[in-house]
């Protein structure tokens, strides 16, 4: 498959299961940490390639709810990559009109880590270019059953429109194309409603070593894809 040029059809959305970053610093015999630092360099360089072909929306699953269950260590590390990258970038962001949302439940976070995500946010809300959607203590369980009962709390019926707009992603399209790295293939509690019609692909490779070239690979196998929605082509 040609994976050196941009193909003409292009997702609206999409979405990154960034996994393979423990795995990449094994093999290196690294702590997980510089794996998750890695992840970072490749979250930059790929959300930017992704603006720059021209797809408004990418969204990002960084830290999932079952996420909290791992080493203290390994949860510290992941916040001060947080913190840096949200302090670091957020000047680059707004030059380049890079609207910044996120998912989740952020009253697990340190308040230190919501207040500089909450700044992004506030500061970031009037970009319009394109919309950086970042997955943060999130689960698609926890979303629904938030959702259902923010609908039971209005005390009317809901269809698929009006709930759509009680989960975190109300303004955003759903995602056109899931990519997950590292061989695994599952959703993984991620966008479990939004996904309904999503393109899926699993790729081998290690969330670090993902590139320009993975990233093209995947366009063009999704510009390949009939997506018919359940219905018959005419
Ligand atoms: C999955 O790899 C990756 C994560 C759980 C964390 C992803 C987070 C980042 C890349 C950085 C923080 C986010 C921002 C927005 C700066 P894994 O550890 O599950 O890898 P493994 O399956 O090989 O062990």
């Amino acid at each position: 498959m040609k994976s050196d040029r941009l193909p003409d059809k292009l997702p609206r959305h999409i979405a990154f299961i960034m996994d393979g970053n423990g795995r990449w610093a094994k093999r290196r015999l690294l702590p997980r940490k510089a794996g998750h630092r890695e992840g970072v360099k490749t979250l930059r360089k790929i959300v930017d390639e992704c603006f720059r072909a021209g797809i408004p929306f990418v969204t990002l699953y960084a830290f999932s709810t079952e996420n909290k269950e791992r080493p203290a260590d390994e949860v510290e590390t992941l916040f001060s990559l947080m913190k840096e990258y949200f302090t670091e970038f957020l000047g680059e962001m707004l030059e380049k009109g890079i609207r910044i949302t996120v998912m989740g439940d952020l009253s697990y976070f340190p308040a230190d880590l919501r207040s500089i995500i909450g700044d992004a946010v506030q500061k970031s809300k009037d970009c319009t270019d394109s919309t950086l959607n970042i997955a943060l203590n999130y689960g698609a369980r926890s979303e629904i059953v938030r959702a259902v009962n923010a609908a039971v709390e209005q005390g009317k019926p809901v269809d698929e429109t009006s709930f759509s707009r009680l989960l975190y992603t109300a303004d955003l399209p759903d995602p056109d194309l899931v990519v997950r790295t590292s061989g695994e293939a599952r959703l993984s509690n991620f966008m479990l409603w939004q996904c309904a019609y999503s393109e899926l692909f699993f790729v081998k490779t290690l969330w670090p070593d993902f590139g320009k070239k993975e990233l093209y690979e995947v366009l063009n196998g999704y510009a390949a894809r009939d997506r018919r929605f359940g219905k018959v082509k005419q």
